[in-house]
């Protein structure tokens, strides 16, 4: 099916774009009153990305009421685990919980590499309903947790300040650790590729946690993973969403994906000097702007947009956007950017 609008995918590419794409990380769910009344008629999260219609309905919902120029498929990463063998569960106002982690060789022969046809069909369903009603209107984005980061979850069971387990199991357990690594990223290149074949446009790697490692720890742990995944994929582009990895940047120039996604920490001129000019960057406008006054929001927004320069940029927020934030400060975002034009 061609797509209408096409920005995400050119910007993607590095090719020219009339106007910088633009959409938001965690942009289905959380803000919208719209979601939420989809999300009371089911008994919670997980019924609800289980049903693939409804899934379905809530990805699409951010394209129809914010405006957004992609829509990201109604998942989450922790379906990975579950369909290695360790099943969550979403604890209201807490987040995810597991019952079974992985603490010891014993705990690793107890899961298996993921069959995506089999145990996430619930996802794929959901892609091929959301491509057939978006009919082309705009790119449908798939995606997955990095390696380290599910590894992180299925370590600790749980969310975490420190991921302080699952840090020592990398320096306690190195070889139990890559061993798990290669399950995780062997199970995630089948599911990304299952995504692909299901209709989806391009991949976003999600790298929550690459903050909390050292660097030679992120090399060894998080991109040795991340550029395998990248190695086996090139049906779409993909984007690499690494959280806090500043200390990387130089290093992921040499991943072979099309997009780098940076937080709002990280200097946009920096960020072009040590990435290089042959990939996009997205982002990074930091998700706290959206409480501020319409006019603000305008100001930082033009500025973000100035210093990335309007070529090979995909806007976004440096994360994904807070619960509490109004769609309509939202829509002051999409419209800001949907009005700039490079000069
Ligand atoms: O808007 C979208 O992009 C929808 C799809 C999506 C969800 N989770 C739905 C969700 C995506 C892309 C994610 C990614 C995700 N999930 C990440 C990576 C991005 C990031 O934020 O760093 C992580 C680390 C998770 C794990 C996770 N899932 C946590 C920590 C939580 C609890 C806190 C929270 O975000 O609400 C979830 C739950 C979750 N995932 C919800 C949604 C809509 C809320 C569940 C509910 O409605 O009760």
């Amino acid at each position: 099916m061609t797509l209408h609008n096409d920005l995400l995918i050119r910007a993607a590419k590095g090719e020219k774009v009339e106007r910088v794409p633009v959409w938001l990380m965690r942009q289905a769910g959380r803000i919208l009153p719209e979601y939420r009344k989809v999300r009371n008629s089911v008994s919670g999260f997980i019924e609800l990305a289980k049903t693939p219609e409804l899934a379905a309905e809530v990805t699409i919902q951010p394209v129809d009421l914010l405006g957004v120029d992609a829509a990201i498929i109604f998942s989450d990463i922790l379906v990975i685990p579950e369909a290695m063998g360790l099943p969550y569960q979403m604890i209201e106002k807490q987040g995810p919980w597991f019952e079974n982690t992985i603490q010891s060789a014993k705990d690793l022969s107890k899961v298996r590499i993921a069959s995506p046809e089999e145990d996430l069909s619930y996802v794929l369903d959901a892609i091929k309903i959301a491509k057939k009603e978006l009919n082309g209107r705009v790119p449908l984005i798939g995606f997955a947790g990095a390696p380290w980061t599910i590894f992180s979850y299925m370590v600790e069971g749980a969310g975490s300040k420190t991921f302080s387990k699952a840090k020592k199991m990398l320096y306690a357990e190195p070889e139990l650790s890559h061993q798990l690594l290669d399950m995780i990223t062997n199970s995630t290149i089948l599911y990304l590729k299952a995504q692909i074949k299901a209709g989806a446009d391009l991949i976003q790697i999600f790298d929550s946690w690459a903050g909390i490692l050292s660097p030679d720890q992120y090399d060894t742990f998080g991109l040795k993973y991340i550029s395998k995944i990248c190695d086996a994929i090139d049906e779409v582009p993909i984007t690499v969403f690494a959280k806090g990895a500043f200390f990387a940047r130089k290093r992921m120039n040499e991943l072979k994906c099309e997009t780098i996604g940076l937080d709002w920490n990280m200097s946009i001129s920096a960020s072009r000097r040590l990435i290089g000019d042959n990939k996009t960057l997205q982002g990074n406008l930091d998700p706290c702007v959206l409480y501020s006054s319409d006019q603000e929001i305008e100001k930082h927004t033009i500025q973000m947009l100035e210093d990335f320069g309007g070529h090979r940029h995909i806007a976004n927020l440096g994360h994904g956007v807070y619960p509490d934030i109004s769609p309509e400060k939202v829509k002051v975002f999409i419209e800001t950017v949907k009005n700039w034009r490079a000069s």
